[in-house]
């Protein structure tokens, strides 16, 4: 880990209307990632995790406040420069995998890669070390449908990671993972952040995975605050 600051989120709020009734959910969230630093997000479901990191990624955009990523300011970029940055510096895995249904596991994650400008069989071949690595390499070809949860989930973190991103945000990346599966994504996660200062934001359910962060961040009320208890 070192001091430099991967993101900076400042002051973030969002709200949502639903039948002309405000949800205020952030209500000023502050949040500093150093580069190979490792937080943890917490939550009651409901608090606004998801919605955080969309706004992290440059998914949403914020009512007032800033993302910074490795310095550049994302909601001052057009949707063309955060697909960009996304795509350069960022991994994400969503809640709900989203990966693209008449796409195999394989092409799923050679996506990116392609999106890069990486050359289809050298994408490929990527996309296939990555799914190893998520003890994948027997589903190559199963489309999403033909994948259990757990598996689908894997393939989501395998997109995720195949650009090797500067920092990775993932939204509950082992809730449907058995304990065993559950720990060998995150020593996936953290080997990575080790051997290539990658940085991660992990929202997570579970407390048991809680000590491995280097910080573990609650949200509630619309606030991000340090969780003391756990993080020592
Ligand atoms: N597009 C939307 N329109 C209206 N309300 C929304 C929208 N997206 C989220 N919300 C509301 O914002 C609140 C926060 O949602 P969010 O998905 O961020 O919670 P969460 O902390 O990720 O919950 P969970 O742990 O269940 O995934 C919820 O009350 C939700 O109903
Ligand atoms: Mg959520």
């Amino acid at each position: 880990m070192n001091d430099r600051l991967m993101l900076l989120a400042e002051g973030l709020t969002k709200s949502f209307f639903q039948n002309a009734t405000e949800v205020e959910v952030l209500k000023g969230v502050n949040l500093q990632l150093a580069v190979g630093e490792q937080v943890a997000i917490v939550g009651r479901s409901g608090s606004g995790k998801s919605s955080l990191l969309h706004l992290l990624a440059g998914l949403d955009s914020a009512d007032s406040g800033s993302v910074k990523v490795d310095g550049v300011d994302l909601l001052a970029a057009d949707a063309n420069g955060r697909a960009r940055i996304r795509r350069e510096k960022m991994g994400f895995v969503y809640q709900q995998h989203h990966l693209l249904a008449e796409f195999s596991a394989q092409e799923n994650v050679a996506i990116p890669q392609q999106l890069l400008g990486v050359g289809e069989s050298s994408a490929r071949q990527a996309a296939r070390d990555m799914l190893a690595l998520v003890g994948l390499e027997e589903r190559l070809n199963h489309l999403p449908s033909e994948l259990s949860g757990g598996e689908r989930q894997r393939v989501a973190v395998a997109r995720a990671l195949v650009n090797k991103p500067q920092v990775v945000l993932a939204d509950e990346p082992t809730g449907s993972l058995d304990r065993t599966s559950a720990e060998l994504l995150m020593d996936l996660l953290s080997n990575l952040s080790r051997a290539q200062g990658t940085s991660f934001v992990v929202v997570t359910h579970d407390v048991s995975m809680l000590q491995r962060f280097d910080r573990v961040a609650s949200l509630e009320a619309g606030i991000l605050q340090p969780l003391s208890s756990l993080a020592e």
